[in-house]
C-alpha cells in the first residue's frame, strides 16, 4: 500500500472510530479556558460508546514502548534535549548528565508544563539513578539562581519570558536551599550548564547516537513502559492513552 493509501486508511478508521467514541478532555487540559468548577461540557453521547483505550486521533504505540517510542510518537519536538545532550557530552560530562540532558524536559513537551522538573523526575524515578532525577528536579529550580562559580547567569530568555520583576514562588527559594547543600548539586547544576535555551538550526543530532547511553542508564522494563506496574507506571500510560474517560 501506498504512503498516501494508508494515510488514507487511516484517516478513514479514525473517523470511523470518532463516530464510535465520545472523547472527552480531562479538566486539567482546559483548566483556565474555562472555569473548572462548571459541569463539563460533553459531546453528545447518544449510541457511542466512552473511549477506554487508544485514542484513533494519535498514532498508536507499540505494546511494549521503550522510552524513544515515547520520543518519536507521544513527546513534541525534542530538538531542544538533544542538542543540550550534545553540548555536555562535548563539555565532557559524565554519562548520566548526558541521559539527564537528553530526557530533563520530557514534561513540557509529552505531559504538564507547569512544574515539569518534578514531573519528570516523578516519571523517571524508577528507571533512572538518583543523581540523574535529582538533577531533573532541580535544574527547573535552579534556573532562576545563578551560580557564578559553574559561570551560570539568570537566563537573559527569563527577562523576557517573564519580566524583571518576577520572582520565583517561595517553594522555589526553599528548594534551592536545600539543593545548594545537597551532594547531587553539581549534577543538577550541570544540566542547567547544559540546558540550551538557543537552538542552532544547523545543529542535527539523532536519538540514536544515545542508544548506548541510554542502554546503559535507562533501565528500560520489558513489559514496556506504561505495564510493568511500577509506582510510575499510570503516568507513562496517561501519555500513551491520554483521553481515556476512567
Ligand atoms: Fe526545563
Ligand atoms: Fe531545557
Amino acid at each position: 500500500m501506498s504512503a498516501l493509501l494508508k494515510a488514507e486508511a487511516f484517516d478513514h478508521a479514525a473517523a470511523e472510530a470518532m463516530d464510535q467514541y465520545v472523547i472527552v478532555k480531562s479538566t486539567i487540559y482546559t483548566s483556565g479556558e474555562r472555569d473548572p468548577r462548571k459541569p463539563p461540557e460533553h459531546p453528545d453521547a447518544k449510541g457511542k460508546l466512552h473511549l477506554m483505550h487508544h485514542d484513533p486521533r494519535l498514532p498508536r504505540m507499540p505494546d511494549q514502548p521503550t522510552l524513544f517510542d515515547f520520543f518519536k510518537l507521544r513527546f513534541g519536538p525534542s530538538i531542544h534535549m538533544l542538542q543540550s545532550a550534545r553540548l555536555a557530552q562535548k563539555n565532557g560530562c559524565s554519562e548520566k548528565i548526558i541521559l539527564a540532558c537528553l530526557i530533563h524536559d520530557i514534561a513540557t513537551g509529552g505531559f504538564i508544563r507547569a512544574d515539569h522538573g518534578y514531573w519528570a523526575a516523578q516519571m523517571l524515578e524508577p528507571y533512572v539513578d538518583e543523581e540523574v532525577t535529582f538533577a531533573i528536579r532541580y535544574h527547573q529550580v535552579l534556573r532562576f539562581f545563578p551560580d557564578e562559580a559553574y559561570g551560570y547567569k539568570y537566563p537573559d530568555s527569563y527577562l523576557r519570558l517573564f519580566g524583571a520583576d518576577y520572582k520565583p514562588e517561595p517553594y522555589l527559594d526553599r528548594a534551592y536551599h536545600y539543593a545548594r547543600k545537597h551532594k547531587y548539586y553539581d549534577a543538577a547544576r550541570l544540566l542547567t550548564v547544559n540546558d540550551l535555551y538557543s537552538f542552532d538550526p544547523n545543529v542535527h543530532v539523532e536519538l540514536e547516537e544515545f542508544t548506548d547511553i541510554v542502554g546503559r542508564h535507562f533501565r528500560q522494563p520489558a513489559e514496556g513502559l506504561g505495564f510493568d506496574d511500577s509506582p510510575t507506571a499510570h503516568m507513562w500510560r496517561t501519555i500513551n492513552w491520554p483521553t481515556r474517560y476512567l
